[in-house]
């Protein structure tokens, strides 16, 4: 994707000169997979896969957005202001929907968009979408929101406008990510350290399985609910747990009956998955590779077998990963039924590693998958082209 195009695009379509381009980021998560709507911890970073927008006002009261990616024009008057057919014409108007209700007179917009980050992969491409959207119009009507409630404003534009009932953690990376670093997220108090993500003999390597099941938006929704229920019961034997963050196993042991196998099985993991952030940031001070590798394959054994979200297609990549020479740790990413594995693989490997997973792969499931290189980089902002 060449932003110029954008740019010209906008010209062509609008008539003017976009006033403003943004960039918005897609994310990787090392580790803290479904902890971020239980108050716990996450550690994710930013990539060198963005979405960018072209943007200026019209005095039409219309939004007027073109999809580049799509080849697909979409508009609607500023005063009809709802949820439409285009799903992707959600995500902008969502974050719209969000300045209005805070009051902001947001008249008509133009906006020519289009990126690099693949959609499903569990990037976070519409949370980019959302974010990018968001910091545009925060910039284009001197709005002089905060990041962090141009970080909610996106959240809840995915709650409303996409339905799903997603925590904090893609719009917060997206946003406040910082080039060469991992980010660890306190996802109560949204107090963060940055960690240094430059390994100097280690790659992150994500392999897309290209597939997204269509339950994947229902069941992360109800994976969500079971936590809560979690906590409804436990708050009787402790009032002071508020989300499982709270939560310690003993409490969660002595009351498994009454919670229920399923509801059990996923507090548990939730709560070994926060402990295990919590030692990945050691770790990946240190240097610890191996360390860290570790804990991702712990956190892909919870995900596949306690949390339930992981599917044959991703539990195949990280079986093959286990067993490849250079390959430090493996798990499935993001909030799971598809999309990509992250990797920790030795940069002497790295190539090897792309060509031996993709063959046993395909011969395996009769398709490819997408192998990307990653690279950390910033979070969103303005771009000058
Ligand atoms: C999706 C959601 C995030 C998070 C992850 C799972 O990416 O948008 O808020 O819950 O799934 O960790």
């Amino acid at each position: 994707m060449n932003p110029k195009r954008l740019r010209q695009k906008h010209h062509q379509l609008f008539g003017s000169e976009a006033e403003l381009m943004v960039r918005a980021p897609g994310r990787i998560n090392l580790i803290g997979e479904h902890t971020d709507y239980n108050d716990g911890f996450v550690f994710p970073a930013a990539i060198d896969k963005a979405v960018y927008f072209a943007v200026s006002q019209n005095n039409k009261g219309l939004f007027r957005f073109y999809s580049v990616d799509f080849d697909e024009y979409f508009e609607m008057k500023v005063s009809a202001l709802s949820r439409s057919g285009t799903v992707w014409a959600n995500y902008l108007l969502g974050v719209a929907r969000q300045f209005v209700k805070a009051g902001h007179a947001i008249r008509g917009v133009n906006c020519v968009f289009g990126g690099d980050i693949p959609v499903g992969a569990g990037l976070s491409s519409s949370a980019a979408l959302e974010t990018g959207f968001a910091f545009a119009l925060n910039r284009l009507f001197n709005c002089d929101e905060s990041l962090l409630s141009l970080t909610k404003m996106a959240q809840k534009a995915e709650h409303e406008f996409a339905g799903v009932m997603c925590g904090i953690m893609d719009q917060f990376a997206i946003l406040q990510g910082k080039k060469g670093n991992a980010m660890r997220l306190d996802c109560r108090s949204l107090d963060f350290d940055y960690a240094p993500l430059e390994l100097s003999e280690t790659r992150i390597v994500l392999c897309n399985t290209k597939i997204k099941h269509a339950l994947a938006s229902s069941e992360y929704n109800s994976r969500r609910k079971e936590c809560e229920q979690g906590v409804q019961i436990l708050k009787k034997y402790d009032p002071s747990i508020s989300a499982l963050r709270d939560a310690g196993i003993v409490l969660l042991e002595e009351h498994r009956t009454e919670l229920g196998e399923t509801v059990f099985k996923r507090c548990k993991y939730v709560l070994e998955e926060n402990n295990r952030v919590n030692e990945a940031f050691p770790a990946l001070q240190k240097g610890d590779v191996a360390s860290l590798g570790q804990l991702l394959f712990q956190s892909h054994e919870g995900l596949k077998n306690e949390f339930e979200v992981s599917c044959g297609e991703l539990d195949l990549l990280v079986d093959l990963a286990r067993r490849m020479e250079g390959v430090s740790g493996a798990r499935m990413m993001g909030g799971g039924f598809g999309g990509c594995t992250i990797n920790l693989v030795q940069k002497v490997h790295t190539e090897d590693f792309a060509k031996k997973i993709t063959e046993s792969y395909r011969k395996a499931t009769g398709t490819s998958p997408e192998i990307y290189v990653v690279k950390i980089a910033g979070g969103t902002g303005e771009v000058m082209i």
